[in-house]
């Protein structure tokens, strides 16, 4: 008999109950081979007494272990390990210690670099970052929508919404959605027009799917918000780029590679072109929407931040104008409440909207019901325009202060126009600086700008980056400037 009073180990200030860590050990014991198959057993009061421990217990272990299926009773024989227990192979022994971290798996799989992007690493909250946009989540509005979220789930007829449901998203916020963006929007929509998502990206990567096959063709910018050409680069989808300007997106470019190339889609962000934050033209509004009709593309419109607009009313979507079916519209309140809400949208004609919602089964078999109701109440009861006025004036004041403390501090090492709308300007750097100099120095002031080679996607060496007012208030805004302005001395030095 081995010495099971040596070996078993019981450690009565765990919280594990002792039967499971004694059952647990047995399964060590059994895997590997100290007990190999049709080992005898002890019997439960002879354990007992060699262990010290009840017999209940030693009694509970045994039943579990062959509950599992390690050992069998034998009735007038006794227990034994389960004779056909075959042999674990073992990791070749080597030096190092396992670890769970590492790079290695038991498994080969399908690894794609186009997926790769770095993030920030987390520095202490003492480090400031350089971001692409973002609201402040301090100033959602979490309060109200938890009285919302808490009242909906008291209901008793709650119970419904915990169920599988559609896949379109659920239903009351598609009604409320058709209304509230067919009065905000200019759309002519209805409930078949609209699926929910979880953000605009789902919404993105369901379109990327299903438009593009092997190498076909979409046009997005020079300059363009990198996610998207990972999300059509995935697919396999193949990118053409045309030039931004002060206008946005060059349309003639569009006409020309349409001449050339069977081109499948064209993305765009009308409202503020990401990332230089310029509006699409009127005149290029109705160009892109009379190309896509002539040579039957989709336009990919996406409508990030369709609600920050500081010095004119919002110009309608290219899909309020869209007459033939090629809109693909896409929003969310991700920015405009705040980005854990995942939350957005996907409106296009009937048979594309049924199509993402069948593919979307097979990502999330549906969204988040209880937090859609909540949303829908919130939309219904006029919640999130009064949310919208308030962050709007906020984020206005700090775009108007931070343009002001950039161009007092630094406007000799750089330039960038007053944007519109949105939450980040477009700063281009002087000729005579680099982004990766920078970059470097102003870690030593604790301020963290990240990957900013993803703003040149096409490598054009504009040498700009996007910078994001909105998240900060004005001691963080003049922080924030004094900590830039003490990196480019620095530089200079
Ligand atoms: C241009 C653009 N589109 C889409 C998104 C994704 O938004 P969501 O959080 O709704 O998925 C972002 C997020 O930063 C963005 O900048």
């Amino acid at each position: 008999m081995i010495p099971y009073k040596t070996i078993l180990k019981i450690d009565r200030a765990s919280k594990q109950p002792i039967y499971i860590q004694l059952t647990n050990q047995f399964i060590n014991l059994i895997k590997e081979r100290t007990l190999p198959p049709q080992a005898k057993l002890p019997g439960t009061r002879t354990l007992s007494d060699l262990i010290g421990l009840h017999r209940k217990t030693v009694i509970a272990c045994y039943e579990e272990l062959i509950l599992q299926g390690w050992i069998e009773s034998i009735p007038k024989k006794g227990t034994f390990v389960h004779k056909d227990i075959p042999l674990l192979q073992q990791q070749e022994w080597t030096e190092k210690v396992i670890d769970r971290t590492d790079d290695k798996t038991g498994f080969s799989f399908n690894k794609n670099p186009i997926l790769n992007r770095k993030f920030p690493q987390d520095y202490t909250e003492d480090y400031m970052y350089v971001n692409d946009g973002v609201s402040d989540e301090r100033l959602a509005p979490i309060k109200e929508l938890s009285i919302i979220y808490r009242k909906i789930a008291n209901k008793k007829h709650m119970l419904k919404y915990m169920k599988y449901g559609t896949t379109y998203g659920n239903t009351e916020l598609r009604e409320t959605l058709v209304c509230y963006l067919n009065e905000t929007r200019g759309l002519n929509i209805t409930k078949d027009n609209i699926l929910i998502t979880r953000g605009s990206q789902m919404g993105m990567f369901l379109t990327a799917q299903l438009l593009v096959d092997n190498q076909d063709y979409i046009i997005v910018g020079e300059t363009n918000y990198s996610s998207v050409d990972t999300t059509f680069e995935f697919a396999k989808g193949k990118l053409l780029r045309v030039r931004v300007d002060e206008n946005g997106l060059n349309t003639n470019d569009i006409e020309k590679l349409c001449k050339k190339y069977a081109v499948k889609a064209v993305y765009t962000t009308p409202h503020h072109h990401h990332p230089t934050t310029v509006t699409l033209c009127a005149k290029r509004r109705i160009h892109l929407l009379n190309l896509a009709k002539t040579y039957h593309f989709a336009i990919l419109e996406d409508d990030y931040d369709y609600d920050f607009h500081y010095n004119h009313a919002p110009i309608l979507p290219l899909a309020s104008h869209d007459t033939c079916g090629n809109v693909i519209y896409i929003g969310s309140i991700c920015k405009t409440v705040a980005p854990v809400f995942r939350v957005g949208y996907l409106i296009a004609s009937k048979a594309f909207v049924d199509e993402c919602a069948k593919l979307r089964r097979f990502i999330d078999r549906q969204g988040d019901a209880i937090l859609e109701l909540t949303f829908s109440n919130f939309i219904k009861d006029g919640s999130l325009d009064r949310h919208i006025n308030k962050v709007v004036r906020i984020y206005k004041a700090r775009r108007d202060l931070f343009c002001k403390l950039l161009k007092e501090e630094l406007s000799e090492y750089l330039s960038f126009e007053i944007p519109m709308g949105g939450m980040a300007l477009w700063v281009t750097l002087n000729k005579n600086y680099s982004w990766d100099t920078v970059t470097e120095i102003a870690k030593q002031q604790k301020l963290i700008i990240s990957e900013w080679q993803r703003y040149d996607v096409a490598n054009i060496k504009h040498n700009a980056i996007r910078m994001g007012f909105s998240c900060y208030n004005e001691t963080e805004a003049r922080e924030f400037v004094k900590r830039f302005k003490k990196t480019m001395v620095l530089v200079d030095a």
